[in-house]
C-alpha cells in the first residue's frame, strides 16, 4: 500500500518551463474542478483564468505580493479562485464555501499532475485589488491566486528561490493530527512515528 504518486511527489512549484498548455489540457483542469462535491451542490467556486499570452496575466500578476511575483512571473497561467459567500437556496452565509472551493482545487491539482503540470497556490495577494480589477461581484470572496505550468529547471532559479525549491517538504506527524476521545489525545493507531510518505 502506498500513497498515490501525485500525493507523494507534489510540491508547490517555483520553476516553470516556457512550454505552452494546449487548450484542451487547460479546459480539462477546470472540468476536474467542476466535479468536486459541495454542500447543497452549491458549487460556490468561480475562477478567473489568465494564460500568459492574455492581457489579464500581467494584471493578475500585479495583484500578487512581490515575493510571489518573483517566481510566478514565469508561470504558464494564473488563476484567481473565488468563493460565493452566501448559499443560493436560502441566502444565508455559506460557511462551507472555502472548504468546497478547496476540494475543487484539490481536483484541479491532481488532474494537473496527471498532465505533468504543477501548481503553486498563493494567499499572498491583494484580494481587494483583484476583486476591483476583475469586477468580481460583492457576493464573492477572492481566496487564492494559483500559478501553474510545466516544470522548469530548478538549477537556473535565482537565490533564494532555488534553495527554497530544493528544500524537502515537511509535515506534522499523524499523532499530532488524529485524536481519539479527547482533542489532543492521539488515536492509538497513530502513536508511532509516521512513515515519511
Ligand atoms: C491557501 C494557500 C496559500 C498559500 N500562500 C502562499 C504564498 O502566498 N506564497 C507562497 O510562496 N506559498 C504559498 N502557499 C504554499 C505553501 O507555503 C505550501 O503549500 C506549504 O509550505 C507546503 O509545501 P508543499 O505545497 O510544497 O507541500 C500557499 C498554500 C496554500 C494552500
Amino acid at each position: 500500500m502506498s500513497l498515490h504518486e501525485h500525493i507523494s511527489n507534489r510540491k508547490s512549484a517555483l520553476s516553470f518551463s516556457e512550454q505552452v498548455l494546449a487548450d484542451g489540457v487547460f479546459i480539462k483542469l477546470f472540468e476536474a474542478a467542476r466535479w468536486a462535491p459541495s454542500a447543497f451542490n452549491e458549487q460556490p467556486w468561480r475562477f478567473i483564468a489568465a494564460r500568459r499570452d492574455e492581457p489579464s496575466f500581467n494584471i493578475m500578476l500585479d495583484c500578487l505580493a512581490p515575493g510571489n511575483q518573483a517566481w510566478a512571473a514565469k508561470a504558464a497561467f494564473l488563476v484567481a479562485t473565488l468563493a460565493k459567500k452566501t448559499s443560493s437556496h436560502n441566502g444565508a452565509p455559506n460557511r462551507h464555501a472555502s472548504h468546497d472551493l478547496g476540494l475543487a482545487i484539490g481536483n484541479l491539482t491532481f488532474q494537473a499532475l496527471e498532465f505533468g503540470i504543477h501548481l503553486h497556490q498563493m494567499g499572498g495577494f491583494d484580494a481587494q485589488k483583484t476583486i476591483s480589477l476583475f469586477s468580481v461581484p460583492e457576493d464573492f470572496e477572492a481566496v487564492t491566486i494559483i500559478a501553474g505550468g510545466y516544470p522548469g529547471d530548478i538549477e537556473s532559479l535565482d537565490e533564494p528561490i532555488r534553495s527554497r525549491a530544493l528544500k524537502p517538504r515537511t509535515r506534522k506527524e499523524l499523532n499530532e493530527l488524529v485524536f481519539s476521545g479527547t482533542f489532543g489525545e492521539s488515536h492509538p493507531l497513530f502513536t508511532h512515528p509516521s512513515p515519511t510518505k
